[in-house]
């Protein structure tokens, strides 16, 4: 048997590769916030070598109704783990699917009025493992993907050997047109697309995409993981608002954002969704979701269908804080959807912002750097919320304005994110 003593190479390769993003400012640090649920979006920071904990107001959680703290919604899943304990226990096939799996299809698939729905772990994996699949699943397959798809999606798209993926413009319809024109009659073609583009709060025309896909014939696909349970007159997301569900074969979604809990899935025809829940390796080969998660799911979905409070308090408290930044001159990126862009536009000056904001403002915003978005639209991402009060909204436009005046632009920066501003 022999011993290895040299290093191996890949221990220096990390230590060169970390070492240049840092160099990059995108070295990723995790900020430890502990939520309290009975004060969101109030958060507790604890502070390095004591026992003291402050408060925090987090303005960029995806939770964003709510729903991960509503009391209906956490009773569900601590009655769920009491009466069915902690774990699943195994796979959906190896006695890992409860009633409540079999509950929280039906209703997802009620939601977007589609004959099946199925579950994934998360909203990464149902996307990766259904593209994957489906784009594997008959030979010459052509995959036609918006260019800022989610990196979820890319992931499923690349894995999938011996389709082709061609990439269209980002909401560009004329692009994406010229490249179904080219390609074969006779390929099984794929639209894979999003509703809210989470980074940049843009929404896809989803009817125009659909036409296409009908006069080309393509199946589509699309993302609504930032969009279900805000959209649509019971949360079904853009497809309910525009009235159009019925025209997307397959609508992805994930239970960890609008739903406050965790998971994804996939809603589509009966005969899309038994393929997959027969063939894709992510969905069959990993452990279910625990009976709680479920649960708390379950309670999630029934009330964000039934009630709309919510989601008209959620889009008033995004238009007052636009309204407040406006008048008090702080840029921010108008977007036709819940998400306010604040275009900062560099990665050094974005985290310098964020952890000043924290620091010395008690609030905190992500900065987003590259590679989730390019060079140069560098960008504090903020999700005002239905339980973001007035007064905290002042706090945070003055400080905002206080830091993107003080913290100059890097010389390596440009300003073009900055002249976005509405
Ligand atoms: C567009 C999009 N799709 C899918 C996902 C993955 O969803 P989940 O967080 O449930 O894994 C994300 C996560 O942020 C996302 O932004």
């Amino acid at each position: 048997m022999s011993i290895r003593n040299a290093r191996h190479p890949f221990y220096d390769f990390c230590d060169e590769a970390l070492a240049g993003i840092r160099e990059q400012g995108r070295y990723r640090t995790f900020t430890p916030l502990a939520r309290e649920a009975s004060r969101y979006p109030v958060y507790e920071e604890e502070l390095p070598n004591t026992d003291i904990g402050r408060e925090v107001v987090v303005w960029s959680s995806n939770d964003y109704l709510g729903m991960g703290v509503e009391p209906e919604v956490c009773e569900a899943a601590i009655s769920a783990i009491r009466e069915h304990g902690a774990g699943a226990g195994g796979t959906r096939n190896i006695a890992g699917t409860s009633p409540l799996h079999k509950a929280l299809e039906t209703e997802l698939a009620a939601l977007h009025g589609k004959e099946a729905g199925l579950l994934f772990v998360s909203g990464y994996v149902s996307n990766q493992a259904s593209l994957q699949t489906i784009l594997t699943s008959m030979p010459g397959w052509i995959c036609f993907s918006d260019r800022l798809n989610h990196a979820s999606m890319i992931a499923g798209i690349k894995g999938a050997r011996g389709s082709t993926t061609v990439i269209y413009e980002h909401n560009d319809l004329a692009d994406l047109e010229a490249k179904l024109v080219a390609a074969p009659v006779d390929a099984p073609k794929l639209i894979a697309f999003e509703s809210v583009y989470s980074m940049d709060g843009d929404i896809s025309d989803i009817a125009g995409t659909c036409a296409l896909a009908r006069k080309y014939n393509a199946l589509t696909y699309i993302d609504e993981v930032h969009a279900v349970g805000l959209y649509g007159e019971h949360g079904g997301g853009v497809t309910e608002r525009d009235g159009v569900a019925a025209q997307v074969d397959i609508i992805e979604g994930t239970l960890a954002k609008g739903f406050g809990v965790h998971g994804g899935y996939i809603t589509a025809s009966a005969q899309i969704v038994d393929y997959l829940r027969s063939t894709a390796s992510g969905f069959i080969f990993t452990t279910s979701l625990p009976p709680s998660v479920v649960a708390a799911a379950l309670a999630s979905v029934k009330m964000v269908r039934a009630q709309n409070w919510r989601r008209e308090k959620m889009f008033e408290r995004v238009e007052t804080f636009r309204a407040k930044m406006r008048s008090a001159g702080v840029p921010f990126t108008m977007t036709p959807s819940h998400i306010v862009p604040v275009p900062v536009g560099d990665a050094e000056r974005c985290k310098v912002i964020s952890q000043r904001l924290l620091n010395e403002y008690g609030v905190y915003a992500t900065p987003i750097n590259y590679p989730t978005v390019p060079h140069g639209t560098e960008r504090l991402r903020l999700t005002p919320g239905p339980y973001h009060t007035d007064e905290m909204m002042d706090d945070m436009v003055a400080a905002l304005k206080i830091l993107l005046t003080e913290v100059p632009l890097a010389a390596t920066g440009t300003t073009q994110a900055l002249t976005e501003a509405a």
